[in-house]
């Protein structure tokens, strides 16, 4: 009887994701951040996710002035220009070899000196890392559109969190995951606690009334996604509102879609017992998903990555 040889795989390190500590590229598995960072001990953090889609950023530039706007709302400063930042996020992405990546950029208060507790004394630290693409609802899971519920936990206050710095402060989002879940619901919509909706977990909302786009203004974060689906939208004479959509209003809609760098544009068909429309992913979402993704060719909206 002939011995099965054992082949050992040819596997690269860094093929989950490489990140970017204190000036040094390390595979993923390996990154450790500093446990007294109050990034990690006080949620006092900024950070931003742009995605990579065939070897290239999407809307990078984007992503970029949203990340130091939020920076400058929070009196930190980072420890890289913009054009360094770029260089870090391409080599996180061309160490991995991805070519469908989720690439982060994270500044942090950092650590205080020993007894200190003064956020001015704090030295602001970056981080980077890359991973393989994340889907909020994968492809296959889109086929079908989504089934949501809308959260009885409202949205943190604007005027506690500003929510168009994009943050850790994601309690409220979990719990209504949870209420979600407990319901057999796939994802979830937080509303203002006045009736009003805002966002969900890691996206945007759309609905589609009577052939108009409606998307929330306020409470939100200024999607990137968002910003392509209204230019998209506007491209094809859709008109879009981006003002006030009322829980009632929702649930009346004839779409419902949600938008993030992690998934584009993913369809909802149920809230809560009913189905949206006729059950299915609707025909301006679906016209908008392709257009989304064709975008991802678009050099208009490209920065392609040098693999070397
Ligand atoms: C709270 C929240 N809202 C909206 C979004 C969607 O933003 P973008 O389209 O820029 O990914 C995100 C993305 O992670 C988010 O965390």
């Amino acid at each position: 009887m002939s011995q099965r040889q054992s082949v050992p795989e040819l596997s690269n390190p860094v093929a989950d994701g490489t990140a970017f500590i204190d000036g040094e590229y390390t595979p993923i598995a390996e990154a450790r951040i500093p446990i007294t960072d109050w990034g990690f001990l006080r949620s006092d953090v900024t950070y931003d996710v742009v995605a990579v889609w065939g070897g290239g950023f999407f809307r990078l530039d984007d992503h970029l002035d949203r990340f130091f706007r939020g920076i400058g709302k929070l009196h930190m400063q980072a420890p890289h220009d913009r054009d360094e930042i770029k260089g870090i996020l391409a080599e996180c992405v061309s160490r991995s070899g991805l070519r469908e990546a989720y690439v982060e950029m994270i500044l942090t208060r950092g650590t205080p000196p020993p007894g200190g507790r003064d956020p001015r004394t704090c030295e602001n630290r970056f981080y980077a890392l890359a991973i393989p693409y994340v889907w909020i609802a994968s492809p296959e899971k889109q086929e079908q559109g989504l089934h949501m519920t809308i959260s009885s936990v409202p949205r943190i206050a604007p005027e506690s969190v500003d929510p168009t710095v994009k943050n850790f402060h994601w309690g409220d989002m979990v719990k209504g995951l949870f209420e979600a879940y407990d319901q057999d619901r796939d994802t979830v919509v937080l509303t203002d606690g006045k009736g009003n909706i805002t966002e969900g977990p890691g996206f945007n909302l759309f609905a589609n009334i009577d052939g108009r786009l409606v998307t929330p203004a306020s409470g939100v974060l200024l999607g990137i996604t968002r910003k392509t689906v209204i230019e998209l939208a506007e491209s094809l004479n859709v008109k879009v509102d981006v003002g006030t959509l009322t829980e009632a209003e929702l649930r009346q809609a004839d779409e419902i879609f949600i938008s993030s760098t992690a998934g584009g544009v993913m369809p909802i068909t149920r809230l809560d017992d009913n189905a949206i429309g006729d059950g299915g992913p609707g025909p301006l979402t679906l016209r908008l998903r392709q257009m989304y993704w064709d975008a991802h060719d678009d050099d208009k909206y490209v920065t392609r990555i040098d693999y070397r």
